[in-house]
């Protein structure tokens, strides 16, 4: 049993996290300013703040008064087109905040730190997929600043010695919804590829578009790596197993190791909901690589991660039952 602070716990993938953490019986303390995130969303059972993560006295006082051994550290702007048009935004929350919250954590004697990164640290790869120890290359803000504070963590963690281990997670495209129908993805403006085709199947957009039909891909549309958001969330307990038992500081790969096109998954929505909701061809979208697939090799060798809901039309099905229910 541990104590854990979850930032960003009240978003999308930290509300599943932080309730797969509760049911395995850990102590959750969630920490969120619910930019994004809800108050509904986080747990009945976790201690809830309403704050930022930059607040050094806020969260020196948490981790005090929780006991808090362990962070998880969702908080963060997760929207690639919008990095790219506003990338202050980003270096001012996902770098300089994450910066502040990653030194108070070892100054306050934190001993293991979970940090959600991206697959958008590789950039355009040139294999097929891509494994942790291919150089990273990020081609928009976003994905350097997860890179950013991916050095932050090894720099700080490394000049605190075996005091401080973390574990980066790069994230692949993460969708879908819990199966109990409680929790899913609520972002307003959602840019998501899922999110947005559920929304055009339920009718609360005018039907959507494909941005790029003319990459190099079987059928000239990007290529993303779809986990479910369970799986991702089971990955975190995984981590923190795997750090609780004396585990290195380390960088990890989460994805099925497998690829769908967006026209795959706009064809899938359209069957799991029976919906024939209108798509229009558009030109590219800025700061899209043409494929990332994860090699998984390593997470399911060192945590013996396993995926439970590898399947599309789960993924689908999920996030646009969750859709139907959301007002
Ligand atoms: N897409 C469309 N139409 C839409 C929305 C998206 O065609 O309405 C396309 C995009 O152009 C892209 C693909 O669908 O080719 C996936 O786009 P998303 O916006 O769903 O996701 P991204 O791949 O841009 O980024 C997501 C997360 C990042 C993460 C990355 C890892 O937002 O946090 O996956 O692969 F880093």
């Amino acid at each position: 049993m541990l104590n854990i602070l979850v930032t960003g716990g009240a978003g999308y993938i930290g509300s599943h996290t932080s309730l797969r953490l509760l049911e395995a019986g850990n102590n959750i303390v969630v920490l969120d300013n619910l930019y994004s995130g809800y108050r509904w969303a986080v747990p009945k059972e976790a201690v809830f703040y309403e704050g930022d993560i930059h607040n050094r006295a806020l969260v020196a006082d948490i981790i005090n008064k929780h006991d808090i051994t362990a962070v998880v550290h969702f908080a963060g702007y997760i929207v690639v087109p919008e990095s790219v048009s506003n990338p202050s935004k980003y270096y001012q929350n996902n770098v300089i905040s994450s910066f502040e919250l990653i030194d108070i954590c070892i100054q306050q004697g934190v001993k293991h730190f979970v940090f959600s990164s991206s697959a958008a640290v590789y950039g355009i790869p040139s294999t097929t997929t891509v494994d942790e120890t291919v150089e990273p290359n990020p081609i928009n803000p976003y994905g350097r600043s997860k890179l950013i504070t991916e050095w932050t963590l090894q720099d700080l963690g490394f000049a605190a010695g075996d005091e401080f281990e973390f574990v980066a997670l790069r994230y692949f495209n993460v969708a879908g919804a819990y199966n109990g129908g409680m929790l899913g993805q609520a972002t307003p403006e959602a840019t998501h590829l899922i999110k947005v085709a559920c929304e055009a199947a339920c009718g609360k957009r005018d039907g959507m578009a494909i941005f790029g039909t003319d990459y190099d891909t079987s059928d000239g549309t990007c290529v993303r790596d779809y986990i479910h958001v369970e799986d991702l969330a089971e990955a975190h307990l995984d981590t923190l197993d795997y750090l609780s038992e004396g585990g290195q500081s380390t960088i990890v790969n989460c994805g099925y190791g497998r690829g769908f096109s967006v026209k795959e998954v706009v064809k899938t929505v359209k069957e799991v909901s029976g919906s024939d909701f209108s798509v229009s061809m558009e030109t590219r979208r800025p700061g899209d690589p043409p494929q990332l697939i994860a090699d998984n090799s390593k997470i399911k060798k060192v945590f013996n991660w396993q995926a439970r809901f590898d399947d599309l039309e789960t993924i689908c099905r999920t996030a646009y039952e969750w859709e139907k229910n959301l007002t």
